[in-house]
């Protein structure tokens, strides 16, 4: 029987955390950064499972506050009643309570009654939707204001069309068993350019720029729907898909299973680009292959040869020991990418099961259902 998980802390009531340890994942690497944080609990006594995530409360980037309230006329000093129904200057509502990067429906329906012929103004239309989002695609609040200089706000009236802001989830890393007391994150820095400026993910660049180890840290757990191991005494073995973030959840079960002396077999597929750079955790997963809580680990590197390999191609590659592992009764658990990275591996699982179980399209097809039927093959993307 699985643990019911209760807290005390919830989104109204977070934990307020602090962070013990932080450090680069992707040293040397220069094309993305990647960190793995170690934040205490304290004495919280906040419970959490290995496949739960951990929803953490941000706060927006000073410079992009600033460049906001410039583009809209205010010194900062105006109050506003916020989200919380708390007056506060503007300043500190842009930075704690409000969406000031992805723009609301309701902040373009205002600016586009107070510049009716602004070129995004037609794509309002319900029919034009697609339209719409491929123009907001890489655009922000700070792009609509800049490029509509003659528009006016009212401070209330302005923060009132913008959006909450919300928490982001991450997977944890991390196990109570090995560490008591921690939760562990492992977060991509989501950094991009787009319409000639260059442009910080809220909550990950938060982490990685702005929190140090006397920053409250609101924080609070979300159940990992089903994203579970089986039992420790159990022989089932498991088949853990996580490349790049996507591994996160797996620290925390092979954590977890050192700790437990699980019994069944675990196999972890990780991809990222460069072995040198970017091999999360290695030397931990060689400890881990060593006392048996890893049994076996395949690793896929994208951009350490001329053509791409990706994780599903190793599963081609392993499809007979694959196929015996599901025969066995193995449990299949992905995690990270939702747009790329779970398609192909969908289509791989399907495909061997078809070249290997001798199926039909159809047969292969009912396979899969069964299998997620039997909550064998678990998802946590994003
Ligand atoms: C259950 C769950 C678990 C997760 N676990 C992890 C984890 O373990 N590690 C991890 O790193 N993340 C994880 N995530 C993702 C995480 O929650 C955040 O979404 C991520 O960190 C980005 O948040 P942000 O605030 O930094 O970026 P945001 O401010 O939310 O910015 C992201 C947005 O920027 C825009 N954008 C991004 N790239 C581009 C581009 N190239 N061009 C134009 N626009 C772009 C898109 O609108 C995108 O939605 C998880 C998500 C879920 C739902
Ligand atoms: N929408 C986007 O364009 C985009 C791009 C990057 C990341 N992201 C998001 O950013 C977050 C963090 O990403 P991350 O750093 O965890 O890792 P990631 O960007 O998902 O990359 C991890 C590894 O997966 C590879 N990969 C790319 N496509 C794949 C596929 N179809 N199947 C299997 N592997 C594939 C990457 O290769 P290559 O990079 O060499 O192709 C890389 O080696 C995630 O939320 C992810 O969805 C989105």
């Amino acid at each position: 029987m699985l643990k019911k998980i209760m807290s005390d802390y919830s989104r109204k009531n977070p934990y307020h955390a602090r962070l013990k340890s932080h450090r680069l994942l992707t040293e040397g690497c220069d094309t993305k950064a990647t960190h793995h944080y170690e934040i205490d609990l304290g004495d919280s006594g906040m419970p959490y499972e290995p496949g739960d995530s951990l929803a953490v409360f941000s706060k927006n980037d000073p410079d992009l506050v600033e460049e906001v309230l410039a583009a809209a006329g205010f010194s900062g000093e105006e109050i506003v009643t916020d989200t919380a129904k708390a007056e506060v200057p503007i300043r500190q509502a842009l930075t704690d309570s409000y969406t000031i990067t992805q723009p609301s429906k309701k902040f373009l329906a205002a600016m586009a009654e107070k510049a009716p012929s602004a070129e995004f103004v037609p794509l309002l239309d319900k029919e034009k939707k697609t339209e719409l989002a491929d123009y907001l695609w890489g655009r922000e609040v700070i792009d609509f204001l800049l490029a509509h200089p003659e528009v006016n706000f009212e401070a209330q009236e302005f923060v009132s069309t913008l959006g909450r802001h919300n928490v982001r989830l991450y997977s944890i890393a991390s196990s109570l068993s090995a560490v008591p007391g921690e939760v562990h994150l492992t977060v991509a820095d989501v950094t991009y350019e787009s319409h000639g400026r260059a442009r910080k993910g809220v909550c990950s660049t938060f982490l990685s720029e702005r929190v140090t180890d006397t920053t409250e840290l609101p924080c609070f757990i979300t159940p990992g729907k089903g994203f579970r191991l089986p039992p420790a005494e159990e022989e089932t073995p498991i088949i853990m898909i996580g490349p790049g973030t996507g591994v996160a959840p797996f620290r925390a079960f092979v954590q977890e299973r050192q700790a437990t002396h699980a019994k069944g077999k675990a196999w972890l597929f990780f991809g990222e680009i460069h072995e040198e750079t970017c091999y999360f955790y290695e030397e931990e997963w060689s400890a881990a292959l060593a006392d048996g809580s890893l049994t076996q680990i395949t690793t896929a590197f994208s951009r350490d040869q001329p053509e791409k390999i990706y994780v599903h191609h190793r599963m081609l590659e392993h499809a007979p020991a694959l196929w015996e592992w599901l025969q066995a009764g193995a449990i299949v658990y992905v995690c990270g990418d939702a747009k790329r990275m779970a398609v192909d591996v969908d289509s791989a699982l399907h495909q061997i099961a078809r070249e290997q179980g001798g199926m039909s399209e159809e047969d292969a097809t009912d396979y899969m259902a069964q299998l997620k039927k039997d909550k064998r093959y678990r998802k946590d993307v994003y």
